[in-house]
């Protein structure tokens, strides 16, 4: 689709700007379509698509048009519960030609629609203190959380995040790694004690009591989003990624200073998120795809949505996004139902070349030097992650992009401090 995966000769490349991620190219982002935004409503009036059917039965509640007393504005102040989701939930499947049409859907659809009423999954493993990794009471809010979606296995991911981009330091960095469960059974080893120790160790583990699977990955978003609105909103921005990235921390920092500055007199910073946006996506139709949808599931186009493998947006956003959340079915895609629930916020993520969501492409990849912009890349195992860091703390002594983004001296002291401070493992 327009991209090349190709090994590439990662240090060369490092005159890097932010952050980069995976290669899920694939037929899910077709990006040359002109963006026609429809509205949420119009997209679904008509369709008998689960999602869409589901949907519509909740949005007559609320719609601007049927119950002006019930306009956005209202709609965000007024308490949010999700007895909307769980009434249209059962009134629509109870009908009987919905389920003959959820029959014909494909198995893992099924799955998915047959749990997409709950999202009430008990915390199994707490982070320390309110917000993760050594966190404490601070006078100063941290800058940015990471957080950062794992699965139980994936143990030399977080020690390698741990080592690099994601270490905690200055007051500025919280951490924490989401995970859903596997069992013993599902992983050929129990590994429970491991995890358990790796969490008193580090603390930064954030364990729900659900299955960890791809279609699940949403609950990851909205029960994060609980979590950080009740435990741990003092951060003044989130990161939201994989842990198969790699970030650009002192240029992700730098950035969001200026942001903060640029922003703040115009109080935007509420609908801030900001990543690698794909614009007027159409559902994966393609059977044997990772992303397949089928159009009894779920009929339109997307809406403009952040690719999930690295965003970074406001707490204050994250704050809203939790509450619009409590009003919009679950959604098998984890991005694009981030993206649904901006649209309800009547927000847009804001596309910056440098999140590699997907992977260089051909033309760039002859001008390594092209990236001193790239924030975030993708799909970068545990090795490369620690040889691109310690570049990265090699050329971060000449501070000259540090200086370009306007950062302030003492800020340049605390980030310095922060990348050369010890591993902490
Ligand atoms: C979210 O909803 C709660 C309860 O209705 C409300 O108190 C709070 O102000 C809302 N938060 C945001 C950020 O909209
Ligand atoms: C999501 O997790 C729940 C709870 O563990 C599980 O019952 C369900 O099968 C999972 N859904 C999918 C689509 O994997
Ligand atoms: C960092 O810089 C030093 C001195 O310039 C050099 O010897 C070393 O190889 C560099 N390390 C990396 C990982 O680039």
């Amino acid at each position: 689709a327009g991209m090349i995966k190709k090994k590439h000769n990662w240090i060369s490349m490092l005159c890097l700007p932010f952050l980069i991620i995976n290669g899920k190219v694939e037929i899910r982002a077709i990006r040359s379509f002109p963006s026609v935004p429809e509205t949420f409503w119009e997209q679904h009036t008509q369709s008998d698509a689960l999602w869409n059917q589901l949907q519509r039965h909740v949005d007559l509640h609320f719609n601007p048009i049927l119950r002006p007393e019930k306009s956005s504005t209202f709609l965000e102040r007024s308490i949010f519960d999700e007895s909307l989701l769980y009434r249209s939930y059962f009134e629509v499947t109870g009908m009987d030609k919905v389920r003959d049409a959820v029959e014909k859907l494909p198995r893992q659809i099924q799955e998915f629609a047959s749990y997409m009423n709950r999202r009430d999954y008990p915390i199994l493993i707490h982070p320390d203190g309110d917000c993760g990794a050594q966190s404490k009471r601070e006078e100063e809010p941290p800058l940015i959380l990471f957080a950062i979606k794992s699965t139980v296995l994936n143990f030399r991911n977080r020690r390698a995040i741990r080592q690099t981009w994601g270490q905690v330091g200055g007051g500025y960095i919280r951490r924490v790694f989401l995970l859903g469960k596997e069992t013993s059974e599902d992983l050929g080893v129990d590994v429970s004690h491991i995890l358990r120790a790796e969490s008193e160790r580090h603390g930064d583990i954030l364990q729900w009591d659900f299955q960890d699977t791809f279609f699940n990955l949403t609950l990851k978003d909205v029960l994060f989003w609980s979590w950080f609105s009740r435990r741990c909103s003092q951060p003044l921005f989130v990161f939201k990624g994989d842990d198969d990235v790699f970030v650009n921390t002192p240029k992700l920092v730098a950035y969001l200073h200026h942001q903060l500055e640029k922003q703040r007199p115009l109080h935007t910073m509420d609908e801030f998120m900001v990543g690698e946006v794909i614009g007027s996506a159409s559902p994966n139709r393609v059977k044997r795809s990772k992303y397949f949808i089928p159009d009894g599931f779920y009929r339109g186009r997307y809406p403009s949505y952040a690719g999930g493998g690295g965003v970074v947006y406001s707490g204050g956003l994250a704050r809203r996004l939790h509450n619009i959340s409590k009003t919009i079915h679950l959604f098998p895609i984890d991005d694009v139902y981030v993206g649904m629930c901006m649209m309800r916020l009547n927000a847009h993520p804001v596309h910056h070349p440098a999140f590699l969501t997907f992977d260089f492409r051909a033309k760039e990849e002859d001008q390594p030097c092209s990236y001193h912009t790239v924030l975030l890349v993708h799909k970068r195992s545990p090795r490369e992650l620690v040889d691109l860091w310690a570049h990265i703390k090699n050329t971060s002594k000449q501070s000259e992009n540090v200086i370009m983004l306007g950062m302030q001296e003492d800020l340049f002291r605390q980030i310095s401090a922060l990348i050369s401070s010890p591993q902490n493992e």
